[in-house]
């Protein structure tokens, strides 16, 4: 066999490695029961979705958000106060195999339909979407203009699906969002006394670290993660899972906590439905079955808020009055789910399997799958010969250290931004798959490397960037 053929192996072998797992149980019937209890106040409810990246082997992400647009919109969310940022390159991509439509679920329906552009392409940027958090029109550049212009009375809810690392939230362009910024943004938010209570949804890899040791309580926010510090979130109906997409796909459609918790909004009365009851299922549907697959789904902030009703956020669909969440139900869960960082490879994977032997389309997805792996490759082992040239034989315990949980991931981020920027001006992109490495980038920082001795590594390290377009700096460095 040719190298090509034996990695090509190797990675099937890789991505079939999946397991299968018991029901889980969702809710999913009617009730008879229904209390209205809203008493509808002066209160306006707002909504930032965000789509942090770009690319078609990425399409769950901006699938996510449309979903989320729909059906904040059913429960009357009022167009003009949800502020959604997606890239807008699924849609009409050319590998899209129904033109101008976006779906999130198998069998589900077109989702992108009417979905406003508030900030598309290079206008989702870490600056506008703070501005637009803080309601800060003047800031914003491109894009509508639109901004949470929000009152002491209303509330929020910001919902953000991407790949994530830790500390960092990813962007489809340049550079992407670092934990302690965000934070200072809500906290600012919180300061200025333009909301009641603020709700953030996040899926992202480590979407734990965005949080943890970083949100106070006390700012009447509440936070849930679908995944913990240090463990990955995941994909779902991706190829070759049950239930898979419809053949023609050959990406993910969805990802795990962010279908969980849109599929249980979908289908409830959400003037009956808690914020808790929503997590407890949620969490339950996320964590998978045994221990190959999910993710621990994580609340953060003050937790008492979570006793409040889902329509204060979302609203509720009315077509739902009838069905109230029952903690007896059930609904077929995923048998296998996807990791995060490995549906780029899923994509390309799935899209040489299909391609017709001898194709131009075969030898670009061969291509593809090998520059994928290649820049991981790169990043994985760069990380490692600078953590050996710093740190010698105590490197692994260095890098891999994991800080007690309730305490932020670096004390100095300037230097954690600083030791990125060096890194990839010498090593060349993280990119979506290197920003797993942020919490060794970290460690050096907590070790009190100097800039200097972080130069002279990654110097050492990295001779040359890679011409892989993954390794690219064209679009900036990612801090
Ligand atoms: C809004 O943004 C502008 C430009 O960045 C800044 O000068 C101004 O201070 C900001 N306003 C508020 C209220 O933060
Ligand atoms: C809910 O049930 C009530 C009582 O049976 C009925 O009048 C109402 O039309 C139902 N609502 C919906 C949306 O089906």
């Amino acid at each position: 066999m040719t190298t090509v053929a034996v990695t090509f192996l190797a990675l099937f072998l890789y991505l079939v490695a999946a397991v299968s797992g018991d029901v889980i149980k969702l809710p999913s019937q009617a009730s008879k029961f229904f209390h209205p209890t809203e008493n509808d106040d002066d209160s306006t409810r707002w909504a930032v979705l965000v789509a942090g990246s770009s690319g078609y082997w990425n399409y769950r992400h901006q699938a996510d958000v449309c979903h989320a647009y729909q059906l904040l919109k059913k429960g009357g969310v009022k167009e003009e106060n949800i502020v959604v940022f997606m890239y807008d390159d699924i849609a009409k991509n050319e590998e899209n195999p129904r033109p101008g439509v976006i779906i999130n679920s198998p069998n589900g329906e077109d989702v992108y339909n009417g979905v406003p552009k508030d900030y598309t392409g290079d206008d989702v940027n870490v600056d506008n979407l703070l501005a637009v958090i803080l309601g800060n029109k003047t800031a914003v550049k491109g894009g509508s203009g639109k901004v949470v212009d929000s009152g002491p009375n209303d509330h929020i809810f910001i919902y953000y699906s991407d790949h994530g690392g830790p500390g960092v939230l990813g962007m489809p362009t340049s550079p992407y969002l670092y934990a302690n910024d965000l934070n200072d943004v809500l906290k600012k938010k919180h300061a200025s006394g333009t909301y009641k209570s603020l709700v953030f949804y996040l899926e992202a890899c480590e979407s734990g670290s965005i949080f943890e040791g970083l949100l106070p309580e006390g700012l009447n926010i509440y936070a849930t993660t679908a995944s913990n510090a240090v463990e990955s979130s995941w994909g779902t109906y991706c190829p070759g899972e049950d239930p898979s997409p419809p053949s023609e796909y050959e990406t993910c459609l969805g990802d795990l906590y962010s279908v969980a918790w849109m599929e249980d909004s979908d289908i409830h009365n959400l003037q009956t439905e808690t914020l808790h009851q929503q997590y407890e299922l949620v969490k339950k549907r996320t964590a998978g079955s045994g221990k190959s697959f999910g993710s621990h789904v994580m609340e953060f902030g003050d937790i008492g808020l979570s006793k409040e009703k889902l329509v204060l956020y979302m609203g509720t669909n009315p077509a739902n009055e009838n069905f109230t969440f029952v903690n007896e139900n059930s609904l077929r869960p995923p048998s296998r789910v996807t990791n995060q960082r490995d549906a780029d490879l899923v994509h390309f994977w799935d899209k040489y399997r299909k391609a017709p032997e001898g194709s131009a389309r075969k030898v670009e997805a061969q291509k593809q799958v090998l520059e994928a792996m290649s820049h991981r490759l790169h990043v994985d082992n760069s990380i490692l010969l600078i953590g050996k040239l710093l740190f010698g034989l105590d490197s692994p315990a260095v890098l891999n250290n994991v800080r007690p949980s309730g305490t932020p991931l670096v004390d100095d981020w300037d230097c954690l931004k600083s030791l990125v920027r060096v890194f990839e001006m010498h090593c060349g992109s993280l990119s979506q798959y290197g920003i797993k490495h942020m919490r060794s980038i970290a460690n050096i920082c907590n070790a009190g490397i100097q800039m200097g001795q972080m130069e002279e590594a990654a110097m050492q390290a990295c001779p040359t960037i890679p011409a892989s377009p993954w390794s690219s700096l064209e679009r900036g460095f990612s801090a």
